[in-house]
């Protein structure tokens, strides 16, 4: 190594060894004198409280400050940030007996004034979610117990997985009164609809078409349409959802079919979903909407575990129905130009039992995997690709895809038009001229990322549950921003009117 090098390299060093202790020397004045006043006070309470599920009700004034994070890095550091000591409040102390049994185990509840989103959930009867799990609480109980994740009622399995999201969320929001459940603060379940920045409907509602569409013996309607008929006259009743015509609720309806006899009624509210293709633009669009990833179906390749390039022998993978309706014509037309090629896998037929392990292993092995329109833009496919580590090829015009405010896809995904697609030798030419360094660089990207597509209980900083409230965080400040700016001229009107 030659001198030069050697001289800055030493300096940064002692520049390091400076900067530590400068560092180390500031967080201990900090922590000293936090009670002052140039260090605002909501950040640096403490929360010691007992082991009884409580909620919070502190006045909300320090709110006014608060910033969302709005940029892909903010909103990322704000993921990952472990949770300090100081990140929670003391409601019963004042700061001289604070720090007082950090040491100790001590249970702990999220802080809602320092939330990114203050979630208000109706108490809406059993029948509306745990019920359509079989859950049977005791007299008046609403909720099961969530303390022990070994002991909620389960999800039921198989393709009905695919749309469970509005069982993770509904569980994150419960255990988010829970200490004894440590998951991220992005989300705070709140008991006063007034302090709410948006109010979750626990209905199950993609579960609810699954399960129970068909009549059954003399119903005249199904539970599916009953139950959304109860839910649209209890809504509508409701002084909460009368405020601003519905805007500031959030409403699961994964499923392309499910909510398809309230969609239309409940249109002004923000709906999670899997896409936009079965609704009218009026009812659900980008704008106000939320897509959420599908739970995939194949399991998770851990990263030492996943084959790099030359152990992929598959060029490319795809597995799905032939004949859709709508946008799946081109699926054909793909088939005819694939089908003869050695290092593809093109077939059709559903996957279903062990169809899924199949394709577990078939994705685990290609390098590129197909996502086709079918009957609807969107399907589990490109997460099941995604958990594989097989780079998604995506060829659906239309489709929306989860968190693309945080998530650059063309990092770990390629895009072909669907015109381009059915031209002769177009797509194999092109997954052909990707070369080993670079498909390498998505392929470890999609390590990376994969973390975003995962639903869990209890939800982890980053994960699935965790980016849908971001992004609702998000959402509902341009849904408020819109209306306020509505509102504008219309109140002074109504006071004229009204004169
Ligand atoms: C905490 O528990 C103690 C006894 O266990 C009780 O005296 C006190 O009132 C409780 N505080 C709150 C806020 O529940
Ligand atoms: C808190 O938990 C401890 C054991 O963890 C228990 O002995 C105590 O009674 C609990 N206190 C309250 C107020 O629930
Ligand atoms: C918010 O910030 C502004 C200026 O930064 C300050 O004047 C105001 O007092 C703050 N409001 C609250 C409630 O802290
Ligand atoms: C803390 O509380 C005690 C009594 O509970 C009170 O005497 C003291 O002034 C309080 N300190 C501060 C800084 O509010
Ligand atoms: C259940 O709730 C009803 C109405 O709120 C009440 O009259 C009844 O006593 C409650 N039953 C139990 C067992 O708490
Ligand atoms: C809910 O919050 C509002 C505004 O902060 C307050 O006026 C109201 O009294 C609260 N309601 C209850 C039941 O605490």
């Amino acid at each position: 190594m030659s001198e030069k090098s050697v001289v800055p390299s030493r300096f940064l060093f002692y520049l390091m060894i400076v900067s530590t202790f400068l560092l180390i020397l500031s967080s201990l004045f900090l922590l000293q004198f936090s009670n002052h006043s140039f260090i605002p006070r909501s950040v640096f309470k403490l929360i010691l409280v007992n082991n009884t599920s409580v909620y919070f009700t502190p006045n909300f004034k320090s709110e006014q400050n608060k910033t969302y994070p709005f940029s892909s890095e903010d909103l990322q550091s704000h993921a990952q940030r472990p949770m300090r000591s100081r990140d929670f409040i003391c409601p019963f102390s004042n700061s001289s007996q604070k720090m007082v049994s950090l040491g100790k185990q001590r249970k702990i509840v999220c802080d809602p004034t320092q939330a990114l989103l203050r979630v208000f959930m109706y108490d809406l009867p059993p029948e509306f979610h745990f019920g359509l799990l079989g859950w049977k609480g005791r007299v008046n109980e609403t909720w099961p117990n969530v303390n022990n994740p070994n002991r909620i009622p389960q999800y039921p399995g198989g393709l009905n997985l695919q749309h469970s999201m509005e069982y993770w969320l509904t569980l994150d929001l419960l255990s988010s009164n829970t200490e004894n459940v440590v998951r991220p603060c992005s989300a705070i379940r709140v008991e006063n609809s007034s302090q709410a920045d948006v109010l979750f409907v626990p209905f199950f509602s993609s579960l609810s078409y699954n399960r129970h569409s068909k009549l059954h013996g003399k119903e005249k309607v199904s539970v599916n349409k009953m139950l959304q008929d109860k839910l649209v006259q209890f809504l509508m009743g409701r002084r909460e959802w009368k405020l601003l015509g519905g805007r500031d609720h959030l409403i699961v309806a994964h499923h392309p079919n499910s909510m398809l006899d309230a969609r239309k009624k409940l249109g002004s509210a923000m709906f999670v979903l899997a896409d936009f293709g079965r609704y009218p633009v009026e009812i659900a669009n980008i704008q106000k909407d939320i897509v959420a990833p599908y739970r995939h179906l194949t399991r998770t390749i851990p990263r030492a575990e996943s084959a790099p390039f030359e152990k992929r022998p598959t060029l490319v993978y795809f597995q799905g129905a032939i004949y859709r309706k709508d946008g799946g014509v081109i699926r054909q037309e793909l088939y005819y130009l694939l089908k003869d090629q050695e290092d593809v896998h093109f077939a059709f037929g559903n996957i279903k039992g062990n169809g899924i392990n199949r394709a577990s292993q078939g994705m685990a092995l290609s390098k590129f995997c197909l996502n086709i329109a079918g009957d609807t833009p969107s399907s589990n496919r490109l997460f099941d690709a995604i958990v594989s580590h097989c780079v998604p090829v995506i060829i659906s015009d239309e489709i929306e895809l989860p968190f693309e405010d945080i998530l650059d896809y063309s990092e770990f995904c390629l895009f072909v038009r669907a015109t381009d697609a059915v031209k002769n030798g177009y797509l194999l030419n092109l997954l052909r001229s990707i070369k080993r360094d670079k498909w390498t660089k998505m392929w470890e990207r999609l390590q990376d990322i994969v973390q975003h597509f995962e639903y869990q209980y209890p939800s982890q900083p980053g994960d699935a549950v965790d980016m849908i409230w971001k992004a609702v965080s998000q959402k509902i400040s341009s849904t408020r921003f819109n209306f306020h700016r509505k509102n504008r001229y219309h109140r002074s009107e109504l006071v004229v009117k009204s004169i």
